[in-house]
């Protein structure tokens, strides 16, 4: 199978992932992939991605191909189509990042094994929601009924259109704050309501007295056609550690990462700050993720 968006998993399938994730973490089960070659396909930078798909490979015996773009055959015009083309039949696994939204789907088309979309332009990055939902659900106890504020740029976020579906999918009570001109596209809002049966809150100012989650996200100031208006907007749209006063004692705060300036630094050192757990989880998570796609 491919993995290309949250939408080619249901309730199900995503519990069966996260559930042989918390054995890995916990060390009570460890797939043996030795033998299987993994091929990480990055055209766009990423740290966690690629590395913890690379880790995830290395502790369950593959070897990775990484595929370096910048010292590629793309540098004398070979195309996308081309590449994948030929890396399928170097690996058993291929993760494809690629700034245009849909390149993972189009990787997918083109190719005999199992391709998992490591985020396409601001489309889809279901390997983080999975991980945030692991987290929320390793943190917490349970998705279900929860109270879970998403915060930022969630017009050009893909993290966060994936994680609104899969938050409404476990039945979270979600609520959506972001600067004006940066909401997500009520298309997606609609969607998930629908699909689920649930109320999704939009607000444009930071007030989250009643999360148990808080979830950021940063201004994405390279989807912006204007650099001044990002500079400007994430000037404006902080997390500060004031903004904490009245807030759930048990509130966890969680980020996709990279941050920039989005997230006061004073609030790293508070034990609400779960951003770096949660991005440990990358490994077991993407462990689980590998073995689940080779099997089916
Ligand atoms: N969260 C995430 O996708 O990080 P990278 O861009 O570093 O992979």
């Amino acid at each position: 199978m491919d993995l290309i968006s949250i939408r080619d998993l249901n309730k199900e399938t995503v519990g069966e992932i996260l559930d042989l994730a918390n054995d890995v973490a916990d060390g009570k089960k460890k797939p043996d992939l030795k033998g299987k070659i993994i091929a990480t396909l990055f055209f766009e930078p990423s740290t966690r991605t690629k590395l913890s798909f690379q880790s995830a490979a290395m502790r369950t015996g593959m070897s990775d191909l990484d595929f370096l773009a910048d010292l590629s055959s793309l540098k004398k015009g070979e195309s996308f189509a081309d590449t994948i083309k030929t890396v399928e039949g170097y690996a058993d696994i291929l993760v494809v990042r690629h700034k245009k939204e849909g390149s993972a789907r189009l990787a997918a088309d083109m190719s005999e094994k199992p391709v998992v979309n490591g985020g396409d332009g601001g489309n889809q990055h279901p390997t983080q929601t999975l991980i945030d939902l692991f987290s929320i659900r390793r943190m917490k106890g349970k998705i279900g009924e929860l109270n879970v504020t998403l915060m930022g740029d969630l017009k050009h976020a893909r993290t966060m259109r994936s994680l609104l579906y899969g938050l409404s999918m476990f039945g979270a009570n979600v609520t959506l704050i972001s600067p004006k001109g940066l909401e997500m596209d009520p298309e997606y809002i609609k969607e998930v309501e629908e699909k689920f049966k649930v109320k999704v809150k939009t607000k444009n100012e930071p007030e989250f007295r009643d999360a148990d989650v808080l979830y950021v996200c940063r201004i994405q100031a390279e989807r912006f056609a204007d650099p001044y208006e990002a500079q400007s907007v994430m000037k404006k749209f902080r997390l500060m550690k004031s903004d904490l006063e009245g807030t759930k004692k048990e509130l966890i705060i969680l980020h996709p990462l990279p941050k920039i300036n989005e997230i006061d630094a004073e609030i790293d050192k508070m034990p609400q700050a779960k951003y770096f757990e949660q991005a440990h989880y990358g490994v077991p998570l993407r462990i689980a993720v590998i073995d689940y796609v080779l099997r089916k």
